[in-house]
């Protein structure tokens, strides 16, 4: 049989609901939202209408017009961190970013625009969220944290260090790109001003997705300008969100796909999906603490990460490990550093060449840890 044991790069296969709502889209829609006053360009209006009404939904959004989409969240990072941040601003990270917040971060920094603070992960754990407020300095503008590291699946303390920010007038940006659709986000809770999310992993929908919400009182430089289908006479981007910052034609069959994700989320409910997601975990854990030569990183215990498990032979390289899964088993893992070296540093695999990552979605099932975990003691056993 084949496993996919790669969703934190994206999720598959997708639920029916989603390749239906794409194809429904291209075949009998077709034309594009937000341009035209004739029905069919109003029944796109609407498909795009509700994907947005359902992530608002999601992540406990009151006004939808706050979600802007792009193409992914690492688009959804770049605009929030290049229209946010002005020349002198203080930035407070963590050592376990993704690329997509590390590499915007190093290029400001480099070009003297913003200086750095890291929030330190020893082991690959969650920080403290106690050391937070040590690192606030007079002109601190922005926290940008990762909900769960996409390496070790560690879970930080986003309602914590929501908090902290709010009590110093400091907002807040998470990277939710490992926990959207599979974790319960909930942006007044957690007190999070700008949630960056990214269509084509947990949220169920296809590449090409994503979004950003943007907190009202937050002003944000768009990071392209250009046409809109309102308010043409303007020389200047119109104020008003969305338009703001969706100049061009939206992707809208993906658009429509990932409100068919979302849906599906929200009817099978997110706790539900964390539960199922926990149980796989939990189970995983259980089996690969019984080989002698597999090392486990990050936390060991499933609540506190999210269904991404990063491991080692302590005699078999990861890209070997990989190899033999595709090659005799047909099993579908990542190895490697995952565009993430930070995390990598922080659990000291830089060297390794990284690890053997395997992560789950909805739609895997302890049956396939079984096959997963026979092929591990062939490999031991070899
Ligand atoms: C934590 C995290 N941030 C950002 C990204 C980038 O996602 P995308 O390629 O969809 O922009 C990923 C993808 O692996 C991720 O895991």
């Amino acid at each position: 049989m084949a496993v996919y044991f790669d969703n934190a790069a994206t999720s598959y296969p997708k639920p029916e609901a989603v390749y239906n709502a794409v194809e429904y889209f291209q075949r009998q829609v077709g034309v594009n939202p937000g341009r035209g006053t004739y029905q069919k360009s109003r029944e796109a209006d609407g498909i795009i209408f509700d994907t947005r009404s359902a992530l608002a939904s999601l992540f406990k959004i009151s006004d939808c017009s706050r979600i802007v989409f792009t193409s992914n969240v690492t688009e959804s990072i770049n605009l929030a961190l290049k229209g946010y941040l002005i020349k002198g601003s203080h930035v407070i990270t963590t050592a376990m970013e993704h690329n997509a917040v590390w590499r915007p971060l190093k290029v400001l920094e480099q070009g003297g625009d913003i200086t750095l603070s890291l929030l330190k992960c020893p082991s690959g754990m969650a920080f403290n969220p106690e050391e937070l407020p040590e690192l606030i300095k007079k002109n601190t503008a922005l926290v940008v944290i990762n909900h769960a590291s996409n390496v070790t699946g560690t879970i930080m303390p986003i309602e914590k260090v929501g908090k902290i920010c709010r009590a110093h007038n400091i907002p807040l940006l998470v990277d939710a790109a490992q926990t959207a659709g599979v974790y319960p986000v909930d942006v007044q809770v957690m007190h999070i001003d700008l949630l960056a999310f990214t269509g084509h992993k947990a949220l169920l929908g296809p590449a090409g997705t994503g979004g950003l919400y943007i907190c009202e009182g937050i002003d944000l430089m768009p990071l392209k300008e250009g046409g809109t289908g309102s308010e043409s006479l303007l020389e200047m981007q119109p104020a008003h969100l969305p338009d703001r910052f969706e100049a061009g034609t939206l992707n809208a069959p993906g658009i429509a796909g990932l409100g068919a994700g979302v849906k599906y989320i929200l009817e099978q409910g997110v706790e539900k999906i964390r539960q199922h997601e926990i149980d796989l975990t939990e189970y995983a854990l259980l089996k690969l603490k019984q080989f002698p030569d597999i090392v486990i990183y990050g936390p060991q215990d499933a609540p506190s990460r999210t269904g991404v498990i990063s491991f080692n032979f302590t005699n078999i390289a990861p890209e070997e490990v990989t190899y033999m899964f595709d090659e005799v088993y047909d099993i579908m893992a990542r190895s490697g550093l995952h565009c993430a070296p930070q995390a990598h540093r922080a659990i000291e695999t830089v060297e390794l060449n990284g690890t053997v990552r395997i992560s789950f979605g909805v739609f895997n099932t302890q049956a396939e840890i079984d096959f997963l975990i026979s092929a591990l003691e062939d490999l031991a056993n070899a």
